[in-house]
């Protein structure tokens, strides 16, 4: 993995700087969608201070390289620690879009979420993904015919795993938004707002429209409100698991009681995730709910992580607090606005070049011996 820079690179290869280049490129309509946080970005900051508090104690003398990144999720080997995580609307970034990223997740070999909320179609998704894995985000759609729909096409472009995402069915307050007169004020909360095309007017056309008469209401065109809706209960989880063969996963989980009842639910897993601090203001750092949550159902089930990764040693830090495997979000969108798909790679593959040098720097010979003795928590900050 080391040397893998030949010439200048397109994007930095700081990770500080990483925003404010994308920033520099990105229309800031595009930047403001996506570096945007909810309320005051509290939680987005409360996303780094919790990487902050943790470091890592480097041990010296504890063998040569190689370095061994894989993990094994469901029964299946991965040579990368990192997956990609969903992400909606990537046309808005740049043209090269989901099927530039898939390509590039596919050529690495690191799985690639595919938001339901995607610009390209789960056919082209499912065809870029060539050998890749193929892991499908669902928004649960309040109507079931829609829900099966998707499930179907899904499964049929190949498509195995699947996320079930909890924590948007009521979209964030999310001022760098809502000031560009960007996304749709939140229907539930907002009733009088007129119902808003998605970004860039884009109508998502993964999601066919039910025919007139099925229950839905009028899906033409394409509303927002039908995936930002009530949330169905835990108990409604048996429908996905009806409809779904294989490993399902929860995406959002931020307190240990929710893991336990994902358990009971009979899910395969779950995803740690505040959404990249969009939803909840002022929540809790994701990374701080890691450990209890680990302590909970670690080890019954397959717990992922996600929200405030932004290094390297930001995925030890989290392989180390019991995560099996981390998402990686913005670093690569922002790469994916700087420089397209090819911007992408470059930022995923600085990712995991940190990971292997800084393995190999702090003595750790393979993911199996990120543990709790790698980390130290320090009550400052910074
Ligand atoms: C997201 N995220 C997201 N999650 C999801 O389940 N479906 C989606 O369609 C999206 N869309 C989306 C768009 C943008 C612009 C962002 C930044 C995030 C959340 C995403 O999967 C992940 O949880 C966060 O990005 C993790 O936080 P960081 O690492 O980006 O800070």
């Amino acid at each position: 993995m080391n040397g893998f820079l030949g010439s200048k690179p397109v994007v930095t290869t700081d990770p500080a700087k990483l925003e404010q280049q994308a920033k520099s490129k990105m229309t800031p309509k595009a930047f403001n969608f996506l570096a945007g946080g909810s309320g005051e970005r509290a939680t987005v900051d409360a996303n780094r201070l919790a990487f902050q508090q943790w470091k890592i104690v480097p041990r010296m003398l504890r063998g040569s390289e190689p370095r061994d990144l894989s993990i094994t999720l469901f029964g299946k080997k991965y040579p990368t620690p990192i997956m990609i995580a969903p992400i909606g609307f990537q046309n808005i970034f740049h043209k090269d879009a989901e099927t530039g990223v898939a390509g590039v997740a596919s050529e690495l070999g690191i799985p690639y979420v595919m938001s339901m909320n995607s610009y390209s179609t789960v056919e082209e998704v499912g065809t870029a993904s060539k050998n890749n894995d193929r892991w499908f985000q669902l928004y649960w759609p309040p109507s079931d015919y829609m829900t099966i729909q998707i499930l179907e096409r899904a499964k049929a472009a190949g498509f195995n795993v699947l996320v079930v995402t909890l924590d948007a069915f009521t979209l964030g307050w999310r001022p760098w938004d809502l000031d560009e007169g960007y996304m749709p004020a939140n229907m539930p909360r907002f009733p009088n707002t007129t119902p808003t095309k998605v970004p860039n007017g884009t109508v998502v056309r993964d999601v066919p429209p039910p025919p007139a008469g099925n229950g839905t209401g009028d899906a033409s065109p394409f509303k927002w409100d039908q995936y930002f809706s009530p949330p169905p209960s835990w108990d409604r989880l048996k429908f996905l698991r009806q409809h779904w063969p294989g490993p399902i996963l929860l995406k959002g989980i931020q307190h240990p009681d929710d893991a336990e009842q994902a358990l009971t639910a009979g899910m395969n897993g779950i995803i740690v995730s505040n959404h990249g601090g969009r939803q909840a203001d002022g929540g809790i750092g994701s990374l701080d709910a890691l450990p209890e949550i680990v302590e909970a159902v670690g080890g019954k089930m397959t717990v992922l992580f996600d929200s405030g990764v932004r290094t390297g040693a930001d995925v030890i830090k989290a392989l180390s607090l019991g995560a099996n495997g981390v998402l990686i979000g913005r670093p690569w969108a922002y790469g994916l606005g700087i420089g397209g798909k090819e911007g992408a790679k470059a930022v995923l593959r600085g990712i995991l070049a940190q990971v292997e040098i800084n393995m190999s720097i702090a003595g750790i010979k393979s993911v199996k011996e990120c543990n709790r003795s790698v980390l130290r928590r320090l009550g400052y900050y910074g």
